[in-house]
């Protein structure tokens, strides 16, 4: 670039930045004078032709017509882009709670409420498997009146909202015990693409990354007084583990889901056929 361009260049950083001084809102200043400067900052760097400027505006464009009010393409792009992982990382409260990791795109507000020892599979195909799950405070002290929202694909690696139709299946919500407990049956997680029919998928292809993520069940924790913990626990000995395609895998999150051969003693029926166990805690922090 001469020197004459990059003073040219830098002025227009400059003038932008400048043109929010007026800006009512501190935030929304101090948001959008960063987000210029290092936008401009990115064009820089890589000298972005026009080429590649209008390519960019495209992908955009195919990103907002594929999204509707059950699919969201932006949320799976800034998963792609590890800006969600990013995001949760830099406001969760990891000292007093759990991990926390993406919410991904298949949460669904308002969802069933079950009783402790209830079966949300409701018909997934999947392996059985028993859930139970405590909830404590920073200083171990159990917590009753969690809301708890689960949710979890099937064994096709499809949740129920990616089907057509109203299919309802593997996802409910509990309210935690006096003791802090939930325990309930679903299916075994397995390993699944994320939707890659789109402009996100396309940036995968192109880039030969791995578009799969490692097996999980996703929780949302929420008590008043509490900040609400969003997080999954990974199934241990997925193969994907340590290349999760939205990088949303924490350690502390992954689990032991042991195989247990059915008691043919067993009241219930479902003890009485092989399936799978697995228990962990949640802590939830104040404020
Ligand atoms: C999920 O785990 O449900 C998910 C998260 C991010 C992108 C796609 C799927
Ligand atoms: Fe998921």
């Amino acid at each position: 670039m001469s020197e004459e361009n990059r003073s040219r260049v830098d002025e227009i950083t400059d003038r932008v930045i400048e043109s929010f001084d007026n800006c009512p809102s501190d935030r929304l200043t101090t948001i959008l004078k960063a987000l210029t400067y290092h936008l401009h900052q990115f064009a820089k760097e890589v000298s972005l032709t026009t080429e590649e400027w209008m390519a960019g505006i495209d992908f955009l464009m195919a990103t907002g017509k594929i999204s509707n009010d059950k699919r969201n393409e932006f949320i799976l792009l800034s998963d792609l882009l590890g800006l969600s992982s990013l995001q949760v990382a830099i406001n969760e409260r990891a000292d007093e709670a759990t991990e926390s990791t993406v919410l991904g795109p298949f949460f669904v507000e308002g969802s069933r409420e079950f009783e402790n020892g209830d079966d949300i599979s409701q018909g997934a195909s999947g392996e059985s498997t028993f859930v139970s799950i405590k909830i404590t405070d920073a200083e171990g002290e159990a917590m009753g009146g969690v809301t708890v929202d689960v949710w979890g694909a099937d064994a096709d690696g499809f949740y129920d909202v990616q089907y057509p139709g109203d299919k309802l299946f593997n996802r409910g919500r509990f309210v935690s015990d006096a003791e802090g407990r939930v325990f309930f049956w679903s299916i075994l997680p397995v390993a699944y693409p994320v939707p890659s029919d789109g402009p996100g998928g396309a940036l995968l292809k192109a880039t030969s990354r791995c578009n799969m993520r490692p097996a999980h069940l996703h929780f949302a924790l929420v008590k008043n007084g509490f900040s609400q913990v969003v997080t999954h626990l990974f199934v241990d000995g997925d193969p994907y583990l340590g290349r999760d395609a939205v990088f949303g895998e924490r350690d502390s999150l992954i689990c032991q889901f042991l195989e247990v051969a059915g008691d043919p003693e067993a009241d219930d029926a479902k003890l009485r056929t092989n399936h799978y166990e697995i228990e962990h805690s949640f802590r939830m922090a104040r404020g």
